[in-house]
């Protein structure tokens, strides 16, 4: 018997296996129930008293062996199925990318990046805003007609709090705060009454821009607009700019890009204009100046604001606003990798 004991040590010290199904074919073999060892300990009852004590070790020895090398083999295959995490680098990014940047975030931040590239800081202020930063101090007189243009949501009862209409409040409330020379942009979230549709939305976003010194002119404007309007939509795009009115810039104007699905054409984006709309601005009114205590016979400056639903609808050809809002995944993910 102790023969037989001592070749089945050399033989499962020898055994090999190439997965963990072999491991386990070797496991029961030696080790289940009828296993080879199992039988030689049922056996061991037989062996006669005067030798028990020298087979019973060796019978332990070979128990021993077979358990850890059956572990051993386990433990290698084991390690194999999770070699690229047990071995890997756990601060290297994953290779799939996880979810995707909403459209609006993508467009925002390649916004800020190309006014970062001429010097523009980003500031940000208060969705709920009061009556004076949001309409008075931009020259909105109370009776101004302009303020039922905006289909302002009020906040209960009183009519001097709101959900801001556009992001030009942040143009006061850092002029409040700060004196020129001021270069700065101000994205946010925007809230208007308006019937939900394929062209509007109750809540969009804007980024709003405002550039503050000694002589500033409009020649800046239109130089600083263009190399934007290039930056977003391609070099050859052209810009033209339409007399027009806000209440907190004088002069005003409406900045139309060449319409970068047709190149000036005409198509159904551009109503068969060739042109599209994507700004307003203009130089910052003498009183909007006062009204936030910068001096205006020191100091002149231009403004413009954008809606970014609008550019980002350009720039992938989105044909519906209300897609942005409904995180319907197939639409998300066209957008994966896109930074
Ligand atoms: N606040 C305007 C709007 O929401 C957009 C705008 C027009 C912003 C002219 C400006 C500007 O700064 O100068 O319709």
């Amino acid at each position: 018997m102790v023969e037989r004991i001592e070749r089945l040590i050399t033989e499962i010290g020898a055994i090999k296996a190439v997965n963990l199904d072999e491991v386990e074919q070797l496991r029961l073999k030696y080790l289940s129930k009828k296993g080879l060892v199992s039988v030689l300990f049922d056996e061991f009852k037989t062996v006669p008293a005067e030798i028990k004590r020298e087979v019973g070790q060796k019978l332990n020895g070979l128990k021993t062996s077979a358990l850890q090398k059956i572990e051993q083999l386990k433990a290698e295959f084991e390690h194999e199925d999770n070699a690229g995490f047990a071995g890997g680098d756990l601060t290297r990014p994953s290779l799939k990318p996880l979810g995707a940047r909403h459209p609006i975030s993508v467009v925002r931040k390649q916004i800020i990046d190309i006014f970062a590239r001429i010097g523009f800081t980003v500031a940000v202020g208060p969705e709920i805003e009061d009556d004076w930063h949001n309409f008075s101090a931009l020259n909105f007189t109370p009776d101004h007609p302009a303020r039922d243009m905006q289909d302002t949501f009020f906040i209960a009862t009183n009519p001097d709090i709101l959900l801001r209409t556009h992001t030009s409040s942040v143009q006061i409330r850092t002029m409040e705060s700060s004196q020129p020379p001021i270069r700065m942009i101000f994205p946010g979230r925007v809230f208007r009454n308006e019937a939900i549709s394929a062209r509007a939305h109750c809540i969009f976003h804007q980024v709003e821009g405002l550039y503050i010194d000694k002589n500033v002119s409009f020649a800046d404007l239109k130089q600083t607009l263009m190399y934007f309007a290039k930056e977003m939509f391609g070099e050859n795009t052209e810009i033209r700019l339409r007399p027009s009115y806000f209440p907190f810039t004088e002069p005003s104007g409406e900045m139309d890009v060449s319409c970068n699905i047709c190149g000036g054409a005409g198509c159904n984006i551009c109503k068969y204009t060739g042109w599209v709309e994507i700004l307003g601005c203009g130089m910052v009114d003498p009183n909007a100046l006062e009204n936030s205590g910068i001096s205006s016979r020191e100091y002149t400056g231009f403004a413009f604001g954008m809606g970014i639903e609008r550019i980002t609808m350009l720039k992938y050809q989105i044909k519906d606003l209300r897609l942005f809002f409904e995180n319907d995944v197939r639409f998300l993910r066209q957008f994966t990798g896109a930074m």
